[in-house]
């Protein structure tokens, strides 16, 4: 198991290198920086969890590539090392749809699940909010209760070889038509599949996309005690954010880093202590934001504003989740305290049951405290 070994050495090692000869109690201080192997393994063994990750962005290279070999198809963008190069959302959500177009097995579906629970646990996480799109998937459009099926009992096997526990949040897209969002709602409040946690909505928030349209389902969503979050402030502007907030009813924002366009809004998400689930890799990768140091996370941390770290595709970026927080805190100069406030936000604005939350914060608190004992 990777995670409580990399833990170990954390605790063993590195501390200690970590605050030099003289450093007591006061100058091992949260604030502590770090770097290099120090700062990987830190970040790698930190308890934390993904709230905003794609299922359709965790399919493995090999099973995609598998599938186009049995379908006969090729990739409608270049691959380099089986990742898709892409610059655009339009170009991600094309890319989306050709690559689950291919998956109409199950085995291939728990595949998935099972890979995507074990890649977050290499990372440190507990637990995941993992977002499923069935729109994506038209082998599936009919069978969804089939679908989660799969998924669930690739991530049950996922979690039997120490991976990370997978809530579902099934996704609305915002070019949908109402009546096809409520058949949606309609299925998840007949059925109540063990692991779907959540109502979402993604794809591009741009043109015909008003939230307005998803109020209905999403206040239906609430009503039957699902948890509710919203793509908003991607390629949408701050009236995303906003209209996710008060029609949708969105707990969550997944990303809303334009926010920063809206001085007004970022306090008051502030002060209204509204999550944000953001994603700098694929903020660039999508030209959001021109570059990871002009990323606003660091701005938006500094107005008061909750965000957690995230991947968002990881196998289309080939990136993880570790990866990103060890690349935001040398891009910040982000510390022990300030990866550990992410960690405990992406923990807090999770929607995994509230005993396990619970368990996540003490495994946190245990790792913070043994880190600074060193
Ligand atoms: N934004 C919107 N929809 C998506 C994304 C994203 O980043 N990834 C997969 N579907
Ligand atoms: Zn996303």
């Amino acid at each position: 198991m990777v995670v409580p070994q990399l833990r170990a050495m954390a605790w063993g090692t590195a501390g200690g290198r970590a605050f030099g000869e003289n450093g007591g109690m006061a100058q091992r201080a949260q604030r502590a920086h770090l770097g290099g192997d120090e700062l990987e393994v830190f970040a790698r063994g930190l308890p934390k969890a993904e709230v905003h990750v794609h299922l359709e962005g965790c399919i493995p290279p090999r099973v995609a590539a598998e599938a186009a070999k049995r379908h006969g198809a090729t990739s409608p963008v270049t691959l380099e090392d089986g990742h898709p190069k892409i610059e655009t959302l339009r170009e991600l959500l094309d890319y989306l749809d050709w690559s689950c177009g291919l998956v109409d097995r199950a085995e291939d579906l728990a595949e998935i699940g099972r890979s995507t629970s074990q890649r977050l646990a290499a990372s440190g996480a507990l637990y995941g909010d993992v977002i499923v799109n069935p729109t994506h998937w038209p082998h599936w459009r009919e069978r969804r209760g089939a679908m989660v099926d799969a998924l669930a009992a690739g991530f049950t096997a996922g979690e039997r070889e120490g991976g990370a526990r997978i809530g579902l949040c099934v996704s609305l897209k915002r070019q949908q038509s109402e009546r096809d969002a409520l058949a949606v709602v309609s299925w998840l409040i007949e059925e109540r599949p063990e692991r779907v946690v959540a109502l979402s909505i993604d794809g591009d928030e741009s043109a015909g996309s008003h939230s307005g349209r998803f109020r209905e389902a999403f206040g239906l969503a609430r009503r039957a005690g699902l948890h509710r979050c919203a793509h908003a402030g991607e390629s949408s502007g701050p009236d995303g954010v906003r209209e996710a907030i008060e029609l949708l009813g969105a707990e969550r924002i997944d990303h809303g880093v334009r926010v920063v366009e809206d001085p007004a809004l970022v306090r008051e998400l502030a002060e209204r202590r509204v999550p944000l689930d953001v994603c700098p890799t694929s903020n660039v990768v999508l030209g959001v934001v021109p570059s990871f140091g002009s990323h606003p996370i660091d701005r938006l941390r500094q107005a008061g504003v909750r965000v957690s770290l995230n991947t968002d595709d990881p196998e289309l970026y080939g990136i993880d989740l570790a990866g990103e927080y060890v690349r935001a805190a040398a891009t910040f100069g982000w510390g022990v305290e300030d990866l550990g406030a992410l960690a405990r936000t992406s923990i807090e604005s999770s929607f995994a049951d509230e005993p396990r939350r619970q368990a996540m914060l003490e495994s946190l608190d245990g790792y913070l405290e043994g880190w600074q004992a060193g």
